[in-house]
């Protein structure tokens, strides 16, 4: 057996982490061969219930687990990770955009980034979910001078998979069968999922679908999705969320599908117009070693410049928000 991967995961008692961490000590994420030590940090007024979660992963037997610790000092629960879950954050209720959450939840992501430059393992890989997600990794990222910047990136595969999960609904297909979505821009109603290059069995998905069902429907549900979720279930998405970041940390790691890309909030190196070092939900391919880069040379239409500046210049006020927790700002 190969030697344990440390893995580290904020907000560890909360519903995201219940639902991912049973899923990362079944294999998922690194296959069953793979041995774990998982580092579970959360507030220190959590980490009674933390340790009942603890207890529950020892009542597994998982032979994937080898050793589990919780914590409440993420210089403690970070040191010498090779991969990090930062979820640990408010999640929104009904009435409340994700940017409401800005000023609750960004100093998190300032104190957490200083501590991954810290102690972290230097390959370390961050996986920022915490909402608003775009913007909370930037600071994450800005705080973490000594690491490199494509360390630090985002989920925006939970809006991903909605918009491959609709358009597959759609078509009549399976979801396998569909391929070159794009989510564009910030994890917030802004957001512009791009069927333009979307294929479903190596055909355009827009000609199955249409234009006008792509603009007025596919569009604002996609964007709309977790609002609807709150409203319906009462709390904010969690099992979906724990896929999602399982799925994109699992591409980060072992690379994307040949032949297709997946959404992901990266460093921007001004591809597109948008300006660089925005954290911002690009089409993105990993290779098998784990480098994760911008897919280039895509046909950009006026339609979508529009929708993918406007998702910009939010990030760019939410930035402006926060701006005294970003060193290179302040
Ligand atoms: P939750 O309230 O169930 O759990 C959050 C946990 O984080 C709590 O246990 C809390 O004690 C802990 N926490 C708070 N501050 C912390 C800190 N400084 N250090 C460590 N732990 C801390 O919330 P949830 O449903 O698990 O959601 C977590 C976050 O993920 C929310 O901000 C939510 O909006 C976001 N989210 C993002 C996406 C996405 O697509 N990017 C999807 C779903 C949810
Ligand atoms: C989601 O998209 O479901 C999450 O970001 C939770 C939310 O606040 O919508």
């Amino acid at each position: 057996m190969s030697a344990p991967v440390n893995i580290a995961i904020s907000g560890a008692a909360g519903q995201i982490s219940y639902s991912l961490i049973f899923q990362l000590i079944s294999g998922d994420l690194l296959g069953f061969e793979q041995p774990i030590n998982l580092s579970l940090l959360e507030v220190p007024e959590m980490i009674g219930a933390l340790s009942g979660v603890a207890m529950e992963l020892e009542d597994c037997a998982s032979p994937v687990l080898n050793n589990v610790t919780c914590h409440s000092n993420p210089e403690v629960a970070f040191k010498d990770a090779d991969l990090i879950f930062l979820i640990g954050a408010r999640p929104r209720g009904p009435g409340m955009e994700r940017k409401d959450l800005l000023q609750t939840n960004a100093g998190i992501f300032s104190v957490q980034g200083r501590a991954i430059n810290a102690v972290a393992k230097r390959s370390v890989k961050v996986l920022i979910v915490g909402n608003p997600a775009n913007t909370n990794s930037l600071i994450a990222r800005t705080n973490a001078p000594d690491l490199p910047s494509e360390s630090f990136i985002a989920m925006s595969r939970l809006d991903h998979n909605r918009a491959v999960s609709l358009a597959a609904s759609q078509c009549g297909c399976n979801v396998s069968d569909v391929a070159r979505v794009i989510v564009w821009g910030n994890h917030s109603a802004t957001q512009y999922p791009d069927l333009y290059h979307a294929t479903v069995g190596g055909e355009s998905v827009l000609e199955r679908v249409g234009e006008h069902w792509f603009k007025q429907e596919f569009i604002g549900t996609v964007q709309n999705r977790g609002t609807e979720v709150i409203k319906t279930r009462g709390k904010s998405s969690a099992g979906s969320a724990a896929h999602a970041a399982l799925e994109q940390m699992r591409d980060w790691v072992k690379g994307t599908p040949q032949g297709d890309w997946k959404s992901m909030i990266v460093t921007s190196d001004g591809s597109y117009g948008v300006e660089q070092g925005l954290m911002y939900s690009f089409p993105v391919q990993v290779s098998e070693r784990g480098i994760w880069s911008i897919v280039q040379g895509l046909d950009i239409n006026e339609f979508s410049a529009i929708k993918i500046k406007e998702s910009e210049l939010e990030l760019v006020s939410e930035r402006e928000a926060v701006s005294h927790l970003i060193p290179s700002f302040s």
